[in-house]
């Protein structure tokens, strides 16, 4: 009995090898023509089962355990291995976080729910379904959640980072996915929508009267970011608009709407907007007073010591360029000077220090397009040194925000 089973993998190898010679009459090439006439079967098969339109692609009903397994599985893996190398800067910034949180708000929460919003009954029943994010993060470090949010998932609804060169940005949501599983619903209001206008100030009631007009709503998602005044939210996250040029702030909007100027953050706000909602959104805020305060907030950057030296040198920099390194002059363009300034030129005086020093960068790294005039900034911040940047973004932010004389630019 116990030889007859030790001979048992040798008779069944032998039975195979005799069906094998049976069929391929011992010969190579008949063996290679069985094997493409078994695959060619197979996918001949499988077309015809999908033509009978009987494969279920009906998403009433999960996928099968074992395809949710192996799907799971794959997954996993990719992002693991994709994502080695992929070193993170410093996170825990708070400009960021509240960038990551705006763009989390218009972005992210239909589809993942945010504290305080759970997911809406519809993306529940979309296979696979977005997971409640805040409980679905602990299993991903910083590299793996920046390579799933820049690259998006095939085969699911999570899409890719809508501008692929903005790694910056994509950091910035990573920031803020690292504070999500303890956020309050409270906390999640705050950094998402900002301070809520209280009735009967100023620009608060300038907000509500614009509630009733079309425009209203969307003036209502560019406060989140921008502030009810336009002035931003007190940290370099978001630009200052109110008394910006009108020009400047019309291209602008036109660049990320067409995509010359990238961002996954404003881009798919722009695109979503007709060209005269965009030329009614340019002259709102350019018509805001400049002058006004930015409102308190926890957010807010605490005041920056300037050391006089460094500002006294940064101002010559400004004023005189660097002929050496072909730094051209910034004054010349931006003030401040006395005179006009062509209105396709924005304001960089009293902007916030971080916004402006990131605006270098990119257009250093030309990863920043933007309006038709974006390539004398190309030349303009090819050649400064990060110092350099540092030094005039300071300097320029230490100087205050209003709005500037300018020439009206010539049309025919
Ligand atoms: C249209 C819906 C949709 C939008 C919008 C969306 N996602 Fe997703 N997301 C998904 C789906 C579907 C999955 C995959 C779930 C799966 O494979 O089980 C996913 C997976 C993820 C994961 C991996 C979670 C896990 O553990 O499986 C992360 C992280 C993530 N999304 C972050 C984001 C962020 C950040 C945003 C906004 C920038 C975003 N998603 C926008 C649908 C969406
Ligand atoms: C989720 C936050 C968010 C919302 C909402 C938002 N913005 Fe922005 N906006 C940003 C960020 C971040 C930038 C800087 C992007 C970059 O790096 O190019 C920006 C840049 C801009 C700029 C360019 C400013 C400059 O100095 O070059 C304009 C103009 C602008 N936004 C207008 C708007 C308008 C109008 C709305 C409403 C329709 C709006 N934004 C809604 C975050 C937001
Ligand atoms: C020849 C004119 C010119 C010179 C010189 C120039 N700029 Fe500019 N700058 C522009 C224009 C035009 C833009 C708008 C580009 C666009 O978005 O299309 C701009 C944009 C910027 C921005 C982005 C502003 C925003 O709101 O996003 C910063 C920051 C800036 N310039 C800083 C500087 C500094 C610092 C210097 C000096 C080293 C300088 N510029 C020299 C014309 C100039």
């Amino acid at each position: 009995m116990l030889r007859q089973v030790e001979r048992l993998p040798r008779r069944i190898a032998g039975y195979f090898r005799h069906v094998l010679r049976c069929l391929t009459g011992g010969s190579w090439w008949r063996g290679i023509a069985l094997l493409g006439g078994l695959l060619t079967a197979t996918v001949l098969g499988a077309l015809f089962v999908a033509w009978t339109g009987l494969v279920s692609v009906s998403a009433h009903t999960e996928h099968w355990a074992v395809t949710r397994w192996f799907l799971g599985f794959a997954m996993r893996n990719a992002v693991e291995t994709q994502s080695i190398g992929i070193e993170p800067p410093r996170l825990d910034d708070r400009t960021l976080v509240l960038k990551g949180a705006g763009h989390y708000e218009t972005g992210c929460a239909a589809c993942h729910g945010a504290p305080g919003k759970p997911r809406s009954l519809i993306v529940q029943h979309m296979i696979p379904s977005p997971p409640y994010l805040p409980d679905h993060l602990e299993q991903w470090d910083p590299s793996e959640l920046f390579w799933i949010v820049h690259n998006g998932l095939k085969y699911t609804a999570m899409p890719a980072w809508p501008a692929y060169e903005r790694k910056d940005e994509v950091w910035a949501m990573v920031a803020f996915l690292q504070r999500l599983p303890t956020m309050t619903p409270a906390e999640y209001e705050a950094l998402a929508f900002g301070p809520t206008p209280a009735p009967g100030d100023g620009g608060s009631s300038a907000l509500l009267d614009t509630l009733s007009d079309p425009l209203g709503p969307v003036l209502a998602d560019c406060a989140r970011c921008h502030g009810a005044e336009g002035l931003g939210r007190g940290a370099g996250a978001f630009p200052k608009l109110a008394g910006q040029s009108e020009t400047y702030l019309l291209e602008s909007l036109r660049a990320y709407a067409n995509g010359a100027r990238k961002s996954g953050v404003m881009q798919p706000i722009a695109a979503g907007l007709d060209d005269e909602v965009l030329q009614r959104l340019a002259r709102h805020y350019a018509q805001l007073p400049a002058d006004a305060t930015v409102p308190a907030t926890d957010e807010a950057d605490e005041a920056v010591e300037y050391d006089e030296a460094e500002l006294a040198q940064a101002l010559r920099l400004a004023e005189h360029g660097a002929a050496e390194r072909g730094v051209p002059s910034c004054t010349d363009c931006h003030g401040p000077k006395s005179g006009p300034i062509n209105p396709a030129y924005p304001a960089i005086a009293g902007q916030y220090a971080e916004y402006l020093a990131l605006q270098l960068e990119l257009f250093k790294s030309g990863h920043r397009g933007g309006t038709d005039y974006a390539n004398v900034m190309h030349s303009a911040a090819q050649r400064l040194t990060p110092e350099q940047i540092d030094q005039l973004a300071r300097y320029y932010a230490s100087q205050p925000w209003e709005a500037i004389e300018r020439v009206t630019e010539p049309r025919d």
